[in-house]
């Protein structure tokens, strides 16, 4: 990767709204002022936007206000002017229908206020889920320098001796109670546990992989993902953060000089690596439809397929991100990928550096939690995109959460029109399933939802349970949550609400799975799929408006991100002039 350093001193975008003395840059300072900024911090200093997810009811946000005074104080030192922004934060644990409708508004607010605003670079302070994500689509469509740093996992859960994994548990948990081998009073004990301090979902959730993501791509400086929320070297990462944003700034490092394809690239083997969430394909998709980046599902499945699993983290394995930090974290896993020929070594990163500088002297300090590749949870750990006439754009599977024993597999399909008719039958005793069934969710794709809801691990039905059995095939066109896990396949494109085969599957048919061959087939004459096709009739569903028409309206399928058409590609740094 070749970049050039502008030039410096320069005029800053900036300087268009503070930088002179006319009635406009007069009207822009001295309202400022009444924050008791001196005047000579309008001279030309790069002014950075702190642009904060924080919100009360973003619990797994709820510190970024202290990382923000820590970044703050970054930029004051290395010359640059802070200024605190507080942007959308779609909270994963509040938002509805589901929180990922409004990863595509959080990122057109965040586009537009990082234009319309003095801003000449940004420190994007990020965390759940949906958060980082939406900011980097929105500065990646600005290309204003920018950086992350996210607000770091929560410590370990634990309860009466045994680590409670965020999400993982509950999952778990909530199933023990339906086999009846948990009490709902021991339940409500371990609520407790769950959430012991500031953070993000300890587990290789999303919030972790995204974090994992933001520093793979090279936009967070090297070892961010990890560090627990608490640590004291959490704050220490957001203050050189924001030393570093200046000189971003003064160099006009860009997020398209450093989300390139190769950038990209080593986020997907990556994402293999950890074991990470299958929502981080539909987010990089996005960002790189953001970039101009030319990125598919075919490139997921083909970087993937030789990637091992060896980060030992729940879902997948045992272990939380408190021991992955101590362990050594991300630039170990790009170390050993760089070791193993899978890793564009001279990717550029928000350091300056390429991400080789950065993680060559990576030490793995535990075995136990980062493993020998001989030892890996699974040997092809790369989320696999599984093709066939039940999915002709594709559909996703994260082989390190699946069971082995059902990666083939031939079962009769019991078919849930919707959520709200998978919940009405599922504890059916009466329902004709057995653990040999193939379960299949229709409508719950990002029309379909609408925003498509992390609810295709369906859980078991109680009668499987009882048996002991804790794993079978689901299908369906929704999202798993990160820290989720199970032989489930989702994403399946086109999804049912605008006609994919999805929505003529019935109860009955036969639906063989082949992981190795990425295969997933409906068993059933060609003339009978294309006879049902033809008479399908999407459901009478209109939007209300507002966003859910502009939503609903836009929104593209799973296999491309789930971005708004018109919000795709890089609309540049350029506003008009105002004129009060
Ligand atoms: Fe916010 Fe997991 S729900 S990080």
């Amino acid at each position: 990767m070749t970049f050039t350093k502008a030039e410096w001193p320069r005029r800053l975008r900036s300087q268009e709204w503070y930088g002179g003395t006319s009635r406009d840059n007069i009207y822009h300072r001295g309202w400022l002022k009444n924050q008791g900024y001196p005047h000579d911090l309008f001279d030309g200093r790069p002014v950075i936007g702190i642009l904060n997810t924080w919100s009360d009811l973003t619990p797994c946000n709820g510190h970024l206000r202290e990382l923000a005074e820590k970044v703050k104080a970054g930029v004051w030192e290395a010359g640059g002017f802070p200024l605190e922004v507080p942007v959308f934060s779609a909270s994963e644990n509040t938002f509805r229908p589901t929180a990922m409708m409004y990863r595509n508004l959080a990122a057109m607010a965040v586009e537009e206020v990082m234009r319309a605003q003095p801003i000449d670079g940004a420190v994007l302070l990020v965390g759940c889920d949906k958060t980082t994500p939406s900011l980097l689509m929105g500065a990646a469509s600005t290309d204003i320098p920018s950086i992350v740093v996210t607000g770091g996992p929560m410590l370990n859960g634990w309860f009466r001796g045994e680590r409670v994994g965020s999400g993982t548990a509950l999952w778990q948990m909530s199933e023990d109670i339906k086999a009846g081998k948990m009490s709902q009073e021991d339940f409500l004990e371990a609520e407790q546990a769950m959430s012991r301090s500031s953070g993000t979902c300890n587990t290789m959730g999303t919030a972790s992989t995204m974090a994992s993501m933001a520093e793979a791509l090279g936009m967070a400086l090297s070892g961010n993902a990890a560090i627990p929320a608490v640590d004291a070297r959490r704050r220490v990462m957001a203050q050189v953060t924001g030393r570093r944003i200046v000189q971003m700034v003064k160099d006009d490092l860009k997020p398209s000089d450093v989300m390139t394809k190769q950038a990209f690239e080593n986020a997907i083997r990556v994402n293999g690596a950890i074991g990470g969430s299958t929502n981080a394909v539909i987010h990089l998709l996005a960002m790189a439809g953001r970039c101009g980046v030319d990125l598919s599902l075919d490139d997921w499945d083909r970087l993937g397929r030789d990637v091992p699993t060896i980060v030992n983290l729940m879902p997948s394995g045992k272990y939380l991100m408190e021991e992955f930090f101590y362990a050594g974290g991300l630039p170990v896993i790009l170390k050993r990928l760089g070791e193993a020929g899978m890793l564009h070594k001279d990717a550029l990163t928000v350091s300056g550096d390429t991400v080789w500088d950065e993680v060559k002297d990576a030490v793995n300090w535990n075995e136990d939690v980062i493993l020998p590749v001989e030892k890996a949870l699974t040997a092809s750990g790369g989320i696999a995109v599984l093709k066939g006439n039940l999915a002709p754009k594709g559909a996703v599977l994260k082989p390190s959460a699946a069971s082995p024993h059902l990666m083939r597999h031939r079962g009769r399909a019991v078919v849930f029109e919707d959520i709200d008719d998978y919940k009405a039958k599922i504890g059916d005793e009466a329902l004709d399933i057995d653990e040999t069934c193939v379960m299949v969710l229709k409508n719950c794709g990002p029309k379909g939802y609408p925003g498509m809801s992390e609810v295709g691990n369906m859980g078991l039905p109680p009668k499987v349970l009882r048996k002991g059995i804790t794993d079978m095939v689901r299908i369906s066109d929704a999202r798993m949550s990160g820290t989720a896990y199970g032989t489930v396949i989702l994403h399946t494109s086109p999804e049912a609400a605008v006609g994919g085969p999805l929505a003529v599957v019935r109860t009955g048919d036969m639906i063989e799975i082949d992981v190795e061959a990425r295969r997933l087939h409906l068993d059933i004459p060609e003339a009978e799929l294309s006879a049902r096709l033809a008479a399908w009739t999407p459901a009478a569903d209109a939007p209300k408006g507002g966003y859910d028409w502009l939503f609903r309206t836009h929104v593209e399928g799973a296999d491309t991100g789930a971005d708004l058409d018109f919000l795709k590609g890089c609309r540049g740094r350029e506003v008009p002039r105002d004129s009060h």
